[in-house]
């Protein structure tokens, strides 16, 4: 990988640009389309042009895939396929994750908060029941949404912010657009209310996290949410600002976040962290590192997550996840960090559960959960600009799969995946600004070859070891490499992985460990913009009913990495997992090197 860009415009570096501040007329000053590929360029050009929204752009032959379970079946669009029960799903046929029964939530364990109180009273975070759903339509005569940066807004635009979200936490509480309902819905598809009846399968829970699924729920979600902001205030431009904490201006909390007479305040933050620069990959304590380090080990983690371990769909999106099934194949690279340390580096350490943002039934009742989750959503568009395998999921049980939402207008309406796979297609898209993590490779503590060899006798090698290994200290073990040298071809057909499987955790904690690759160092590990650090596994706690561990696997990217470490030819490599937060109960069930 010699030089990173995205593919139509170089990013400038870092800080060369004054900041400009817009106001919601700011279409204007900036081009939406300056980050956009040649084809969706084309599309939304036509889409401004025309106000309509319904080119296809570089996905259309994914689009057209056509839904293998309704084909097999002979069903009639996937409401036939609702009515389904498990008995007449036959089990060799997987298929895509049907949208919640509303009708059928339950209270989920550690949901409960009423509409309008601020603690947990035990009660559920069901919507309101609707007996109506509406397929999704993109809208005509939408107006285009450019979303901005959330540190450069300008006073007029916060004052917009404020408003809308002041109205939504005036609307009546059974009102679904209300601002606690929001924060239900979150609570509702990660923490046990839903299960996928639907699909035929009402013993299985919905979640939402830890799988392919996480980008494109989020997507939707922030979608109706700022369509309701917009409506409240009446203004069809306004747009969610996103956190931009991958740029050095805009790691830390933007500051009318912390004014206690704004809609935008939540009491429930960490308080030490209130101006403090975001640890994007947050431990669950201070790291006692300077700013400088911060910012310098962020940038590096950037670059880790979104490129390094981000090299084709599965390690961008996070493995499959069907009905019928527990979303156990893992996270996605960017889902586990920096979207998760992020969330539990807000969330408060007074609160016995990290509220708000540090666990995910309390997360969508902190504002900036929303901002956060935009910028998370950013990264699903840059990645896919950065070219190579970065190209959207084409399997029918991802496209297919779907969710309900209510609209601005209090309309159940049930959307697809596939629909919301290009973001001028629904409307909006992201402030230009720079990207500066795309020129912070981490760089080598101490490249050698041999050090795997160096190590035999002294170090287990896998094979040795009996699985499975608990976590409660630092793990170190000899991975052995089933090829080595591979040509410059085979390493573009195929990435080098480091699998961690089978990895038991308690869902009930934040739980983090961190993966370093030939860090020979005992007394201290490379740091995060050191090559030596191959990546984290993250988790925000949550409760399933009647269980409290969970199980996954981790995925590192190897190719780029061992090159830089001066280690691709060496046999095997020194794998140390260092736990980090919540890790004492830990199992691995094997660690292993593949090719995929
Ligand atoms: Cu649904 Cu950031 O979590």
């Amino acid at each position: 990988m010699a030089s990173l860009s995205l593919s139509t415009s170089t990013p400038t570096a870092a800080g060369s640009t004054t900041p400009q501040t817009y106001s919601s007329s700011f279409t204007t000053t900036i081009s939406p389309l300056l980050f956009l590929s040649k084809t969706s360029k084309k599309c939304a050009l036509k889409s401004l042009k025309h106000k309509v929204l319904s080119c296809n752009a570089e996905n259309s032959s994914s689009l057209n895939n056509l839904d293998r379970r309704n084909v097999l079946l002979g069903l009639g669009g996937l409401a036939g396929a609702v009515n389904l029960t498990s008995s007449s799903v036959p089990s060799v046929l997987a298929a895509p994750l049907a949208a919640p029964d509303i009708s059928k939530c339950g209270t989920s364990p550690l949901s409960g908060f009423k509409p309008g109180g601020t603690t947990p009273t035990g009660g559920d975070c069901c919507p309101p029941d609707s007996t109506q759903i509406m397929d999704f339509k993109f809208p005509t005569n939408q107006a285009f949404k450019v979303r901005p940066a959330a540190h450069l807004l300008s006073p007029k635009y916060i004052a917009k912010f404020n408003e809308a979200i002041k109205r939504m936490k005036e609307l009546p509480e059974d009102d679904p657009r209300n601002f606690l309902q929001q924060a239900h819905i979150h609570c509702a598809y990660c923490n046990g209310a839903y299960t996928q009846s639907s699909s035929g399968f009402p013993d299985i829970e919905i979640q939402i996290h830890n799988s392919w699924l996480f980008f494109p729920f989020h997507r939707w979600y922030l979608y109706f949410y700022e369509r309701i902001m917009g409506s409240l205030i009446d203004d069809p431009t306004f747009a969610l600002p996103f956190w931009n904490w991958d740029t050095p201006a805009g790691m830390t909390i933007p500051k009318y976040f912390n004014d206690p007479k704004s809609a935008l305040f939540d009491s429930k933050r960490n308080q030490a962290n209130l101006k403090a620069v975001v640890d994007l990959g947050y431990n669950g304590k201070d790291s006692g590192t300077s700013d400088i380090e911060k910012v310098k080990n962020n940038l590096a983690i950037m670059y880790r997550q979104m490129v390094t371990n981000a090299t084709d769909p599965t390690a961008f999106f996070g493995g499959e996840y069907r009905a019928g099934v527990e979303p156990i194949t893992g996270g996605g690279s960017v889902e586990q960090s920096p979207h998760t340390p992020v969330h539990r580096w807000v969330g408060d350490p007074r609160e016995t559960n990290g509220e708000n943002l540090g666990n995910f039934y309390s997360a969508g009742r902190d504002t900036l959960f929303y901002c956060h989750h935009s910028n998370v959503d950013r990264m699903w568009s840059l990645w896919k600009m950065l070219g190579g395998k970065h190209t959207d999921i084409t399997d029918p049980d991802w496209l297919n799969a779907s969710f309900v939402f209510y609209d601005e207008n209090k309309n159940l309406v049930r959307v697809y995946v596939k629909d919301c796979l290009l973001t001028n297609q629904l409307g909006y898209d992201y402030q230009r600004v720079d990207v500066p993590w795309l020129k912070s490779k981490p760089v080598p503590r101490a490249p050698r070859s041999g050090i795997a060899k160096k190590l035999v006798g002294k170090v287990k090698k896998t094979d040795d070891v009996t699985f499975p290994v608990k976590l409660d200290k630092i793990v170190k073990v000899l991975v052995p490499r089933p090829k080595k040298s591979r040509s410059k071809k085979e390493k573009q057909e195929k990435e080098e992985l480091l699998i961690i499987q089978g990895i038991t955790y308690d869902s009930e904690k934040y739980v983090k460990f961190d993966v370093y690759v030939n860090d020979e160092d005992d007394d201290e590990a490379s740091a995060p913009d050191q090559t030596e650090f191959a990546g984290s596994f993250a988790q925000l706690p949550h409760k399933h009913k009647g269980k409290t561990s969970s199980k996954t696997n981790f995925r590192a990217g190897l190719t780029e990495l061992l090159e830089e470490l001066e280690a691709d030819d060496d046999d095997s490599v020194l794998v140390t997992v260092v736990p980090r937060s919540g890790s004492e109960d830990i199992t691995i069930d094997a660690i292993k090197i593949i090719y995929a």
